[in-house]
């Protein structure tokens, strides 16, 4: 694998992003939409979608059991899954992302078996896959784990409809479920899943497609179960990245001058801009774009404190917890940061430290940050994909230069992210190690 490393020279503070930046396509919308080709008798097209190297994965683990891909316009790729010959999922592939998971779902159900490893991913906490497991239980499957690796497979004909209570809201234990029961005999009904808008808009279009799901998007999901689906030449559009959009809202809040945020639908991240606003940033959003400027209105240019506690779908989102932290560093007093959903994501905040940031953690999922602080240039390792960009980001607003490492952390789920912020005046640049 490439190592490659960003050079970055910070602003020390200074506001002079400018211009537009717009948002690609979301990493956790593409991935179960690709998995969800396995649920079709004919072609599935999916535009928009971003040149990550996890949608890279996640084609090339489609193709390992058989599916035929291609490339039609730029970002518009194809999959076609009539000739799946396998159902055991590559395990070195899947040791990269966890979201190989989602896979196991529509083969499970399309072709009564499935074998898979403990999926990898990023290292934020333990990541269980019990969920997943308890529900194909419920539907009639059997499941055997030996060494790390498991094997389930369908006892009667077809996998059966069941009543599913997720122990625990999760996105993907959501969205495996929910593909399953596509093809399953009779009705599933998911209580507690996640309600992520990634979720809502893959169901629409899955149901425009021939599924019968109701209620996505909500904490009860019931689906009537039927045959293989059929696009018709219908075309599933990737929604923006709303983790994308908030990571750039934040850059703007600490650095733009006058800074465009275009092909974002400001709605997903309504939890972000309440928290912005509460801490002084005024911010303009329209339908797709948010507009953020050079904060005249920012009393004394101080930064209210604040208290952020992560939560699903539409509360905060931990995909934007470390880039927030960033934030925080520059707003006056103490704020208070407690990460609910992993008990490995706070990890991050020691890099910060080092740049001088003023952060306490009191145990692992609550961390207290005290501003203003003068961050200052330093070399780091990304050690996650959103916390990498985090770590950009303070490097763009810190006093020096910043080496930020591991860069294929951020390439899995953010595309060309040096060009794009060099189009608004980021001095950054990518280093092959
Ligand atoms: C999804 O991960 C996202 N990944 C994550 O984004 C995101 O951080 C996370 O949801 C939370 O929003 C994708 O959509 C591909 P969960 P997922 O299952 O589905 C526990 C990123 O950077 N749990 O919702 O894997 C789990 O430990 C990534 O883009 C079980 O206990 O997360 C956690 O505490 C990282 N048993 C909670 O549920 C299970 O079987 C929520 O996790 C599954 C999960």
């Amino acid at each position: 694998m490439l190592k490659d490393k960003f050079l970055i020279k910070g602003l020390a503070g200074k506001k002079k992003l400018k211009g537009k930046i717009a948002v690609a396509g979301a990493k956790n919308a593409v991935l179960p939409a690709l998995a969800s080709s396995i649920l079709f008798k004919d072609k599935f097209c999916i535009s928009n979608a971003p040149e990550i190297s996890d949608a890279k994965y996640m084609i090339e683990l489609l193709e390992n059991l058989g599916a035929e891909t291609s490339k039609k316009l730029k970002k518009t790729l194809c999959i076609e899954t009539k000739n799946i010959n396998r159902s055991e999922i590559n395990v070195d592939i899947s040791n990269k992302l966890r979201a190989s998971i989602i896979l196991t779902g529509p083969l499970l159900a399309r072709f009564g078996e499935v074998s898979f490893s403990h999926p990898g991913g990023c290292i934020i906490g333990k990541r269980p896959v019990n969920i997943f497991l308890d529900g194909y239980r419920k539907m009639g499957a059997k499941v055997t784990e030996k060494n790390g690796k498991y094997h389930i497979k369908i006892k009667a004909e077809k996998l059966e409809g069941a009543k599913i209570f997720l122990k625990k809201v999760s996105v993907t234990g959501t969205e495996t479920l929910m593909l399953a029961g596509v093809l399953a005999k009779g009705k599933t009904i998911l209580e507690n899943s996640a309600m992520e808008p990634e979720i809502k808009h893959l169901a629409e279009f899955l149901n425009s497609c021939g599924a019968k799901i109701k209620g996505a998007g909500t904490p009860i999901i019931e689906i009537t179960g039927g045959g293989l689906l059929s696009t018709k030449g219908k075309v599933y559009k990737t929604l923006p990245d709303r983790i994308e959009t908030g990571s750039f809202l934040i850059l703007g809040a600490l650095s733009a001058d006058n800074l465009e945020i275009t092909n974002c639908i400001p709605e997903h991240i309504d939890s972000l801009i309440e928290l912005l606003r509460q801490s002084g940033i005024s911010i303009n959003t329209q339908k797709n774009k948010i507009h953020i400027k050079r904060n005249a209105k920012v009393k004394n240019n101080v930064l209210n404190s604040i208290e952020v506690r992560t939560h699903e779908y539409p509360g905060f989102a931990t995909d934007l917890q470390a880039p927030m932290c960033v934030f925080l560093t520059q707003t006056t007093g103490e704020s208070k940061v407690h990460e609910t959903i992993f008990e490995g994501r706070l990890n991050h905040t020691n890099d910060l430290i080092k740049m001088g940031a003023d952060i306490t953690m009191w145990n692992p999922h609550q961390v207290t940050v005290k501003g203003p602080t003068v961050l200052r240039g330093k070399e780091l390792e990304g050690p996650d994909l959103r916390a990498g960009l985090a770590y950009v980001i303070a490097a763009i607003i810190a006093k020096g230069d910043s080496v930020v490492n591991n860069v294929h952390y951020i390439d899995r789920g953010y595309e060309k992210i040096e060009e794009r912020l060099r189009d608004i005046g980021v001095d950054i640049k990518r280093v092959n190690q």
